[in-house]
């Protein structure tokens, strides 16, 4: 398996100077930013907000439930994750991927594994691309981890990005708890059903989206929901450009301080039989600034079946997916590439 075609760093393009981006990047109309019919019906809302520090009580449970029932998505503050920290690794894959293209190319991915640096997801030959490049790698089980594969530079880099993992590893194991209880379920249940904390799987994504000199023809990252369990984003707070589909609406999300935003993935929209919503979302891009994100995610053991808990399954709510491997659930969802409609979305629809 491998790329349909050369493959072209959307950064590297970007900083030619082009005025038009060529017709690779174009999208059909109806899938441009501003392409969506209602898109301004709705007053602009931002998504709700989590405080770690007072999951303890059952009302901040349950707030944060309901925040995964209607968006899929929340900021969360007080994650016990330094701002320092967030900075740090920020600015080292800023770094990263301000290098030569040249040192850059040393890190090119294959379809095979997508570890690496890269610029598409997805093998269709001639298919429609996103405005963004990337930095892909395995983090947990540590058997897939491969700090070979990890960027040599800024030098700092693979301790901090060892570092940074291992706190949203922490966070991730709390928040299972809290998700667990928000179901009615014991607090284990989740993570329990992921395989524990040995079981567990984790990989990153480092996104960098160049600024764009026709921004409103084309997206950052298209839609798409995350085919695992939950994701973290630690996103550009400077640069906006995350949106989250919210009815016929894209809502913009606006980055706040020190805040990391949590979304619900397939896997967990499974286990919880479909209370918790993985949502699509989708990135748009600008003409002034690049913007980079780092997307941990945070995965069920790659051989267990995962199915709807069993004390969410009732005969007025019949289990809504089929039980799958996450291993299978991920080898379909790469043969297609990120865009279209998830299996999951479509077993949904046919109940
Ligand atoms: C992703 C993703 C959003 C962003 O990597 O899956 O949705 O803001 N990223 O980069
Ligand atoms: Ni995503």
């Amino acid at each position: 398996m491998s790329w349909p075609e050369p493959v072209v760093c959307v950064q590297s393009l970007a900083e030619s100077g082009i005025k038009t981006i060529p017709v690779r990047y174009v999208k059909p109309p109806c899938q441009r930013p501003g392409g969506a019919a209602m898109e301004s019906v709705e007053v602009q809302r931002n998504i709700p907000m989590v405080d770690m520090a007072k999951l303890e009580s059952a009302a901040a449970v349950r707030d944060m439930a309901e925040a995964c029932q209607e968006w899929g998505f929340f900021h969360v503050i007080n994650h016990g994750i330094s701002g320092e920290l967030m900075e740090c690794v920020k600015e080292s894959w800023k770094q990263f991927f301000d290098q030569p293209l040249d040192l850059k190319k040393q890190y090119a991915n294959s379809p095979m594994t997508y570890e690496g640096y890269g610029s598409r997801l997805g093998i269709e030959k001639g298919a429609i691309l996103d405005w963004s490049d990337y930095f892909f790698l395995n983090y947990m089980p540590t058997s897939l981890r491969n700090p070979a594969m990890w960027p040599a530079f800024p030098p700092s880099s693979k301790k901090l990005i060892e570092e940074y993992g291992s706190e949203v590893v922490k966070l991730c194991g709390k928040l299972m708890k809290r998700l667990s209880v928000g179901l009615g379920l014991k607090e284990e249940y989740l993570l329990n059903a992921f395989g524990g904390e040995e079981g567990i799987g984790a990989c990153m994504r480092a996104n960098m989206y160049p600024k764009c000199p026709q921004p409103d023809l084309t997206l950052g990252l298209s839609p798409h929901s995350d085919p695992g369990g939950m994701t973290i984003l630690l996103p550009d707070h400077n640069v906006p450009g995350l949106q989250v589909r919210k009815g016929d609406n894209w809502i913009t999300i606006d980055p706040i301080p020190n805040a990391l935003i949590v979304n619900i993935g397939d896997q967990i929209q499974v286990l919880s039989n479909a209370i918790y919503k993985s949502v699509k979302h989708r990135v748009i891009v600008n003409s002034n600034k690049d913007r980079v994100s780092l997307a941990f995610f945070y995965n069920p053991k790659s051989d267990l079946i995962i199915e709807p808990a069993k004390e969410l399954v009732t005969e007025e709510r019949p289990a809504l997916f089929p039980r799958m491997t996450f291993d299978e659930y991920r080898l379909h969802i790469r043969k297609r590439g990120i865009c279209g409609t998830s299996q999951h979305e479509q077993s949904l629809k046919s109940t």
